[in-house]
């Protein structure tokens, strides 16, 4: 794993789950970490764990539905940090409801949280990169079920498709400018996002090759290596982290 000396990386839904996992790998590996988060104090408190452990991150409220509050988010961060050298497009939500029930509100709601953030975080992300001629690295969420359907999950499906696919687009058009755009498909991970239904957490872990739920450092783990130098020939790719889900 190489250095991450001096990049500085947003992640969004760094408060909790993958988000914070990765912010504590990726500081600890010397990165300059923004948690940009919903929640604010979430995102304070572990900015002052990072610093309290000698790290140097921090904290900014952001609804990653909304456009101009991504490109103030990336604004802050060259303001306060000189630099822009990752971002992490992960903040996410799941709105499950039958196909009949998927109302317009509920629809749009996920398609805005779970992918339009990542086309405001690509689009100001890159365009600020390309300003200050960085060649950064773009990294993006999306999931298993962005390959396969699931019933109740139409928003979800169609947000997590597309953010595989802007990956791969985005990778095509950023390439000239060295930057890199890669992705990460979990499994069930054990987070939050999940709910407290310990029966329905049960089922899904027996769909996984472990038979268990993959716990957030896994993906975190993966998004490091995919934010180092030794990755530099992944681009445009999702990642499955997914113990074997989709095998
Ligand atoms: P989590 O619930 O632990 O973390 C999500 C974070 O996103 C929270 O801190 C939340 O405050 C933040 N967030 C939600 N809406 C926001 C908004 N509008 N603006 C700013 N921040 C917002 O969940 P987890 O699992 O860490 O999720 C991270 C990503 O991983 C999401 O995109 C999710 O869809 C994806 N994912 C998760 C899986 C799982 O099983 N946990 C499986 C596949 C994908």
């Amino acid at each position: 794993m190489s250095e991450q000396n001096g990049k500085v990386i947003i992640i969004t839904g760094g408060a909790s789950g993958i988000g914070k996992e990765t912010a504590l790998q990726l500081s600890d590996l010397g990165a300059t970490i923004v948690i940009a988060d919903y929640n604010e104090e979430g995102a304070r408190k572990l900015a002052s764990e990072i610093e309290a452990g000698g790290g140097t991150a921090g904290a900014y409220k952001v609804d990653v539905s909304k456009g101009d509050e991504i490109k103030a988010l990336i604004d802050w961060t060259v303001e306060k940090y000189g630099t822009l050298s990752g971002i992490f497009n992960n903040a996410g939500i799941g709105l499950v409801k039958p196909f009949l029930e998927m109302d317009p509100e509920s629809y749009h709601r996920v398609i805005d949280v779970d992918q339009h953030s990542v086309y405001y975080g690509m689009y100001y992300g890159a365009k600020k990169m390309v300003e200050l001629n960085v060649q950064g690295t773009i990294v993006n969420t999306a999931s298993i079920y962005g390959s396969i359907a699931a019933v109740g999950s139409f928003n979800y499906n169609a947000a997590k498709a597309a953010v595989v696919m802007m990956s791969k687009s985005g990778a095509l058009e950023l390439a000239e400018h060295g930057i890199r755009v890669v992705g990460v498909a979990p499994g069930f991970i054990d987070t939050p996002i999940l709910g407290d239904d310990k029966a329905m957490k049960d089922a899904l872990a027996t769909q996984h090759m472990r038979g268990e739920l993959i716990q957030p450092e896994k993906v975190a783990s993966v998004v490091t290596f995919l934010f180092s130098d030794a990755a530099s020939a992944v681009n445009g790719s999702t990642i499955a982290v997914d113990d074997g889900f989709l095998s």
